[in-house]
C-alpha cells in the first residue's frame, strides 16, 4: 500500500510533502521518510512509525529544498524499522527512490546486483529498483528516464515510484503499474505527485492520472512529459478535480470515523440524488443504464470485491435476486482471480470498491475482461483505476473516506445496489408498480431515519461502555441482515482488536453456540420482517446459554425487548432497506468500544485503507 508524495517547483518542498504524507497516512503508517535536494546535496530523513515521528525527528534541523519525495509505508517486505523505510538510495548516494507496491522478482534481481558489487542495506524488495536504475545509468550510459524505462522492463510486480537524482537536479521521474499515481499541475512548471489527489487538492485542481506502464518526467524547465515504458510519447490528459478541501478535514469530530458515520444522512442522500424520484416513480443509474438490458439477459451477475465492499455485494445479492430475479454470485476478488473461473461473454462482472484501487479487485476485473465478460464498476474514488478500466459504472458519491474502517462507503455501496436492484426489477417487471413506488419512497426516507438513529448515539455509547472489555463477540442476522452481521463483526475486530464473528442466526447452532457463556456479547439484528419469529427463536437459544443479548429491533418492538439485555431501536422501513439502517448502530458500537479501549480508531494496527498489494 504506502502513500507517496513528491514536489518540484519554487516553494519549499518539506512542508508540502509532510502535509501530503499526513493526508495519505491512511494508506500505511509503519514508517515515514523524505528526501530533498538542497543546493546539490541529497538529504534523507526517515523514521519508524507515523509521520509525526518523522516530523519530530526533523524538527530543529534546517530542512530546505524545492525538490523532494516522501513516503509513508505499509511494510510488505522487511520489518517496519528506520532502515527499511523509504526513500531508498543508491550506493553512491546519487539517487533516492520511493515505491508503492511489490517487486515480485526482487530476489533474482538482488542476487544479480549483489554479484555486480551492489550492497544492500534494507530487507525491502524496493531497494533493488534503485540499484538497478543506478546500474543501468552507469553501464548503459543513458539518462535517468531511459534507465528507469529499461529497469522497469526487467521488473515484474506492481509499482508507483518517484526518483530523485543529484545529477538531474531539475527533474523528478515517476512511473506506475497497478499502483496509483496522480500528477497535480501547478503554475510555471510546478508539479505535485501523489498516490491520490488528497495532498494535491489545496494547490491545484488540474491533474493527470498516470496510466499503467507509463513514465512521467516533471522538469522545472521543460514541464511535463509522459511516455510509455515501450518508449511511445503520450499526450497528458488533464482532468479537473472536484474534491473539496473541507471534505478532507475532521470538521470538529474527534476522529474521521466518527465524522464519516455522522455524514451518512448526507452521503446516502448524495448517492441517490438525481437518480431517483419517488413522486414520479423513476430510478436511473446514468452510468449503468445502457447495460441494464444486458444485465437482465446475462447468465448471471458476478460481483467481485474485498472486505467491507464484499459485504455490500452480499446485501446486493439478496436485493437483486429477491427483487429482480437475476442470478447473482458474490466472489472474493482474491479467490476469483486465481481459481480459473468459468466466465464468458454472457457474464457481467461488477467490481465494488471504495478506493477503486484494491489490487485483487482490479486483477479480478482484468481477468474477466480477458475472457470477454462485460466489466462494470461501483467505486467511490473518482478517477480511480477501477473506474478507468471498466466498460461503465456508477460512483457512490460518498466523498473522501479517510478512516481505515469503512462506514459511509458501505452504506453508499448498498444504496447504489438498491437503486440497481429496483431499476432492474422495474424494467423486468418482477415487482409491482405499487411495490416499486413504495420502495422508492422508503429509500428517499432513509437519510432522515439514519439521522434519527444517530440521535441515539449517547445510549449506544453506554452499551459500548459495558462491553468494552469483551474478548469475543458474536453477530447474528438473517436474510440481508446476515451480511450486516458480518460487517458489524469486521468493524469490531479491525478497530478494537476484539475477536468477533458474524453468522447467519440459524447457523449458530451448528458450532458457534458452543462459545456462548455469560461473558459473551451477542449482537442480533432482530427487526420486523419475514425472518423475525425465527430470529426470536435464535435469541431464546442464546438466552438459554446466558449470553448477553444486544438486539437491534424495529421501533415499538416488545417481544425482543423482554428477552434482550439491551435493545437499540431503528425506525421501521421496507425489509429490503434494513441493512442501511441496522448497520449504523453497529458502526457506533465499534467506534465507542475502540475509543474506550484506547485504540487508534482511524489507523488501526497492521491495516491500511487502500490495499494496492495482493
Ligand atoms: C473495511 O473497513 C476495510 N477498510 C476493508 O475491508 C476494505 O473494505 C477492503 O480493503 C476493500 O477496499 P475497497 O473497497 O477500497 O476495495
Ligand atoms: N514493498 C515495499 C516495502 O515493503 C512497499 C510496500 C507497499 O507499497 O505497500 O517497503
Amino acid at each position: 500500500m504506502c502513500g507517496i508524495v513528491a514536489y518540484i517547483g519554487k516553494r519549499e518542498a518539506y512542508p508540502i510533502i509532510i502535509k501530503g504524507l499526513k493526508r495519505l497516512e491512511y494508506r500505511g503508517y509503519d514508517s515515514a521518510g523524505i528526501a530533498l535536494l538542497d543546493k546539490g546535496d541529497l538529504n534523507i530523513y526517515k523514521k519508524q512509525g507515523k509521520v509525526a515521528n518523522l516530523e519530530e525527528f526533523a524538527s530543529g534541523k534546517n530542512i530546505t529544498g524545492n525538490i523532494g519525495i516522501g513516503h509513508t509505508r505499509w511494510a510488505t517486505h522487511g520489518l517496519p524499522n528506520d532502515i527499511n523505510s523509504h526513500p531508498h538510495y543508491s550506493n553512491d548516494g546519487e539517487l533516492a527512490l520511493i515505491h508503492n507496491g511489490i517487486i515480485e522478482n526482487y530476489d533474482i534481481l538482488r542476487e544479480e546486483l549483489k554479484s555486480r558489487g551492489y550492497s544492500f542495506v534494507s530487507e525491502t524488495d524496493t531497494e533493488v529498483l534503485v540499484h538497478l536504475i543506478d546500474d543501468i545509468i552507469k553501464t548503459e550510459k543513458v539518462e535517468l528516464v531511459e534507465a528507469v524505462r529499461h529497469a522497469l522492463l526487467n521488473v515484474t510486480g506492481a509499482y508507483a515510484i518517484v526518483i530523485l537524482s543529484k545529477n538531474n537536479p531539475n527533474q523528478l521521474v515517476a512511473a506506475r503499474k497497478s499502483s496509483p499515481l496522480v500528477i497535480g499541475i501547478g503554475e510555471e512548471n510546478e508539479f505535485f505527485l501523489a498516490s491520490d489527489a488528497t495532498p494535491i487538492v489545496e494547490y491545484t485542481k488540474q491533474v493527470v492520472y498516470l496510466n499503467d506502464e507509463e513514465i512521467a518526467v516533471v522538469d522545472l524547465n521543460d514541464g511535463l512529459r509522459i511516455l510509455s515504458i515501450t518508449n511511445q510519447d503520450k499526450t497528458p490528459y488533464i482532468q479537473q478535480l472536484e474534491m473539496k478541501l473541507e471534505a478532507l478535514e475532521k470538521g470538529g469530530f474527534e476522529h474521521f470515523m466518527l465524522k464519516e458515520i455522522f455524514e451518512q444522512p448526507r452521503s446516502i442522500h448524495d448517492c441517490f440524488r438525481g437518480r431517483l424520484n419517488a413522486e414520479k416513480g423513476w430510478v436511473a443509474l446514468g452510468g449503468l443504464k445502457e447495460y441494464e438490458q444486458k444485465m437482465i439477459n446475462a447468465n448471471r451477475l458476478i460481483f467481485v470485491a474485498c472486505g467491507t465492499s464484499w459485504h455490500a455485494c452480499q446485501v446486493g445479492e439478496y436485493l437483486i435476486e429477491g427483487l429482480a430475479r437475476i442470478n447473482v454470485e458474490v466472489e472474493y476478488a482474491s479467490e476469483f482471480r486465481y481459481r480459473n473461473p468459468i466466465i464468458n461473454e454472457n457474464d457481467i462482472v461488477i467490481a465494488v470498491s471504495q478506493s477503486g484501487e484494491t489490487a485483487d479487485t482490479l486483477a479480478a476485473l482484468e481477468l474477466a475482461k480477458s475472457k470477454g465478460a462485460t466489466i462494470l464498476g461501483i467505486c467511490n474514488v473518482v478517477g480511480s483505476s477501477i473506474s478507468r478500466i471498466t466498460d461503465a459504472g456508477s460512483y457512490t458519491h460518498a466523498g473522501p473516506e479517510i478512516g481505515v474502517a469503512s462506514t459511509k462507503a458501505f452504506t453508499a455501496q448498498v444504496t447504489i445496489l438498491t437503486l440497481l436492484a429496483l431499476s432492474l426489477a422495474n424494467k423486468k417487471g418482477t415487482i409491482s408498480e405499487t411495490t416499486f413506488h413504495t420502495m422508492l419512497a422508503d429509500l428517499e426516507a432513509v437519510p432522515d431515519k439514519v439521522k434519527k438513529i444517530l440521535d441515539s448515539d449517547a445510549k449506544i455509547k453506554e452499551i459500548a461502555r459495558i462491553y468494552q472489555n469483551a474478548s469475543n463477540a458474536l453477530y447474528l442476522g438473517r436474510n440481508s441482515s446476515f451480511p450486516v452481521a458480518l460487517e458489524g463483526a469486521l468493524k469490531l475486530k479491525e478497530i478494537s482488536y476484539i475477536h468477533a464473528e458474524g453468522y447467519p442466526a440459524a447457523e449458530m447452532k451448528h458450532g458457534p453456540i458452543a462459545l456462548i457463556d455469560e461473558e459473551m456479547p451477542v449482537f442480533v439484528i432482530a427487526t420486523k420482517g419475514t425472518s423475525y419469529e425465527k430470529v426470536v427463536s435464535n435469541i431464546q437459544e442464546v438466552k438459554a446459554r446466558k449470553g448477553k443479548l444486544i438486539c437491534i429491533v424495529t421501533e415499538g418492538d416488545t417481544q425482543v425487548k423482554d428477552l434482550a439485555d439491551h435493545i437499540i431501536e431503528i425506525p421501521d422501513t421496507d425489509e429490503n432497506l434494513v441493512p442501511l439502517l441496522a448497520t449504523i448502530p453497529l458502526q457506533l458500537l465499534s467506534y465507542h468500544i475502540s475509543v474506550f479501549r484506547g485504540c487508534n480508531v482511524d489507523q488501526p494496527r497492521n491495516l491500511a485503507k487502500s490495499v494496492t498489494v495482493e
